[in-house]
């Protein structure tokens, strides 16, 4: 089939508008939402781990809600067993010696699967689902079949201590912190928690349907990813200095979410704000969330470092401002001096922000970088007069 470059245009705008719709009855959770629509650009699994009452499990529901896909949910205890969550072996059949399951509305048939308490799995489940997250197929020893999933989502309390779960934690490429919001957010949470309460959650205005993700799938696997390898190399080796090690399953599959991470920002060309998706792939202890979050803000030209340099050289343009403006009229020898000394660092500082421009693709970055340049024009341009020219 083939995508003309607008039916590729307004796919690719569809991403963001899916993501704004499921976060939408929620404060601060965005990025519990960003997690989500990565899983489903990839046909990857997430888990979102965090204290009970984060509105994880809501934010799972409303994306299997919007998703016209068929829906699995299940809450794991110790206790479960096989037959509940891949249905039941059929009596008939076992009578004739035939181990047949059946999977109807169960586990096997769902595109979407939502797994609450995702690490209370037993060893009686964890085979099988480790096989059916990995290579899609069904294999309890019996009988093997294929599965129609597409993501599998788990939520979890806290992190597996259990080493017999490592390997189920492995197979969720995007891992997620959820933390209560802060307190700037708690008035905004009463005013939507009581909108729920009082109205239920809002009917999503738009639904994506399996086609429709498959394209988006697809897009995502033609995203240029040439210009962010080689920083992508040099992350690697920052983490594995600070004690933060990716397997080489998570490393592999990174350039993946990298090209997810753009696609969901319109984008078929990866930049360097794109391997901010790493903050889904390399945590593995909970200290590890807030610790690749600072690496990654330390190492990255993303827009919003820019937009802080920015205001920044903002506010120190303005104090230089005011400086030369206090000089008299007709300058000594000595403010000449001055004067020069301040205009060559202008003239550097202008260079600096010309390269933002350059560096960036943001359109508020470079806006506010025209921003910027013109009022260092305009105090040059002060200076020249002062010093007559
Ligand atoms: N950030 C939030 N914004 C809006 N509602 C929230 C938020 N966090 C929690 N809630 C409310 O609390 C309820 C409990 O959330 P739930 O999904 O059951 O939490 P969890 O699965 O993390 O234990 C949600 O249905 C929602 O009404
Ligand atoms: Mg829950």
């Amino acid at each position: 089939m083939s995508t003309n470059s607008s039916s590729k245009g307004r796919l690719l705008e569809l991403p963001l508008k899916v993501l704004n719709e499921l976060v939408r009855p929620f404060v601060g959770r965005e990025e519990e939402g960003k997690a989500i629509l990565l899983a489903l650009l990839t046909k990857e699994h997430a888990v979102l781990i965090g204290e009970p009452g984060t509105a994880k499990s809501a934010l799972i529901r409303r994306a299997a809600h919007i998703l016209n896909m068929r829906f699995f949910m299940y809450l794991l205890t110790r206790y479960t067993e096989p037959a509940e969550l891949f249905g039941p072996l059929d009596i008939n059949a076992l009578r004739e010696g035939r181990y047949v399951r059946i999977t109807r509305n169960k586990l096997p048939e769902a595109e979407i699967v939502f797994l609450d308490e995702i690490f209370k799995a037993n060893s009686a489940i964890l085979n099988t689902l480790l096989t059916i997250m990995n290579e899609r197929v069904l294999y309890d020893g019996y009988t093997e079949i294929a599965v129609a999933l597409w993501s599998l989502f788990g939520a979890s309390n806290e992190i597996p201590e259990d080493p017999e779960l490592e390997a189920l934690y492995d197979r969720f490429l995007i891992r997620h912190y959820v933390k209560p919001v802060t307190e700037e957010l708690w008035g905004g949470l009463l005013e939507r928690t009581w909108a729920i309460e009082r109205e239920g959650y809002p009917e999503p205005h738009i639904k994506l349907s399996r086609s429709e993700l498959e394209e988006l799938h697809k897009l995502v696997l033609a995203v240029d990813l040439e210009p962010i390898k080689p920083k992508l190399l040099k992350l690697f080796s920052t983490f594995e200095a600070k004690n933060i090690h990716l397997t080489d399953r998570r490393k592999g599959k990174s350039l993946k979410l990298i090209a997810a991470h753009a696609v969901l920002n319109g984008r078929l060309k990866a930049v360097e704000e794109d391997l901010m998706a790493l903050k889904f792939i390399a945590p593995h202890d909970i200290d590890d969330f807030e610790r690749v979050n600072v690496i990654l803000s330390e190492e990255l030209r993303t827009a919003y470092r820019f937009l802080r340099e920015l205001e920044d050289i903002r506010v120190s343009v303005r104090e230089v401002d005011s400086y030369v403006s206090s000089f008299p009229a007709i300058p000594s020898r000595f403010v000449e001096y001055r004067l020069i000394e301040i205009y060559r660092d202008l003239e550097a500082t202008r260079e600096r922000v010309l390269t933002m421009i350059k560096e960036s693709n943001d359109e508020k970055v470079q806006r506010v970088a025209n921003e910027v340049i013109e009022y260092i024009d305009h105090v040059m341009e002060k200076i020249k007069k002062k010093i007559g020219g």
